[in-house]
């Protein structure tokens, strides 16, 4: 049996990583590290950056892999599907390759593993799948929700109202009727730019809690053109962009 640890490693500043998962890291004999393309380069950067402090001396190995890209020409959800397939296979051969039976091997995963991430559901299929024997357990991060919220020091709720998680591309679709405060991810089509910014602040943030943090917030119709001209320069500099934003219904 393989043992695998899904460890949050949070979103980005490495003082927000917590005791219990540089406990779990100091138990992993081999990371697997994400690498491909600038975005997973400059996270990969930081996941070694988070070893060196929290492991220095450590005798881990890491190894690195490229993660498949998903087909964004098959409709979301079989795209989604076949793509977490190729993403279990690659799973399968490293686990093969690299991790000896008995060992723990571990994944760095960016903010906490319970949200808009896969690993664990991937896992789960290459448990599953039986040609591997592994078990795997899961260690909490701090979101990139917390880091926004943190940083433009408000409530992520108002007093007994729900809140939504959304994706950029669910947003495009819509804006949730029910909640008055919107959590946005994922969103590589600017989809707050497309919704009635009548009655909206919006508390948006890019790179949260890494040197590069960039927070912008106000009334959506006055600080969208702002937010689209700062995302297109920053995405422009370091060519990737991870950001999240609240929308709050005012009133
Ligand atoms: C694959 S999801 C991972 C979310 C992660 N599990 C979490 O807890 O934050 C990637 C999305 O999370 C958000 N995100 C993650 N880290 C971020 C950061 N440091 N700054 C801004 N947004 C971030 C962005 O919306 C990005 O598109």
């Amino acid at each position: 049996m393989r043992k695998i640890l899904v460890i949050g490693i949070g979103p980005g500043h490495p003082d927000q990583i917590t005791l219990q998962a540089v406990d779990a890291m100091r138990a992993v004999d081999v990371f697997f590290i994400p690498g491909k393309g600038e975005e997973k380069a400059e996270l990969a950067a930081i996941r070694h950056a988070m070893l060196a402090r929290h492991l220095p001396g450590g005798r881990h190995r890491t190894v690195g892999f490229d993660v498949p890209a998903r087909d964004a020409s098959v409709p979301y959800r079989a795209g989604v599907s076949a793509w977490h397939d190729e993403i279990g296979a690659a799973y399968e051969q490293l686990f093969l390759e690299h991790l000896e039976d008995g060992e723990t091997g571990g994944f760095l995963v960016w903010g906490d593993p319970s949200i808009y991430d896969s690993t664990i559901r991937i896992l789960d299929a290459v448990r599953a799948h039986g040609v591997v024997r592994i078990d795997y357990d899961v260690i909490p991060g701090v979101t990139s929700i917390q880091q926004l919220t943190a940083a433009h020091r408000i409530p992520l709720n108002t007093i007994g109202n729900a809140v939504q998680v959304t994706s950029g591309r669910r947003l495009a679709e819509q804006l949730p009727a029910e909640a008055d405060s919107v959590v946005v991810m994922l969103d590589g089509v600017t989809a707050f730019a497309s919704v009635d910014p009548a009655g909206l602040d919006i508390f948006w943030g890019a790179y949260l809690g890494t040197p590069d943090e960039i927070l912008i917030a106000g009334p959506l119709s006055e600080v969208k053109d702002e937010i689209l001209r700062v995302r297109a320069e920053a995405r422009e500099r370091k060519g990737w962009m991870f950001d999240t934003y609240l929308l709050r219904k005012r009133g």
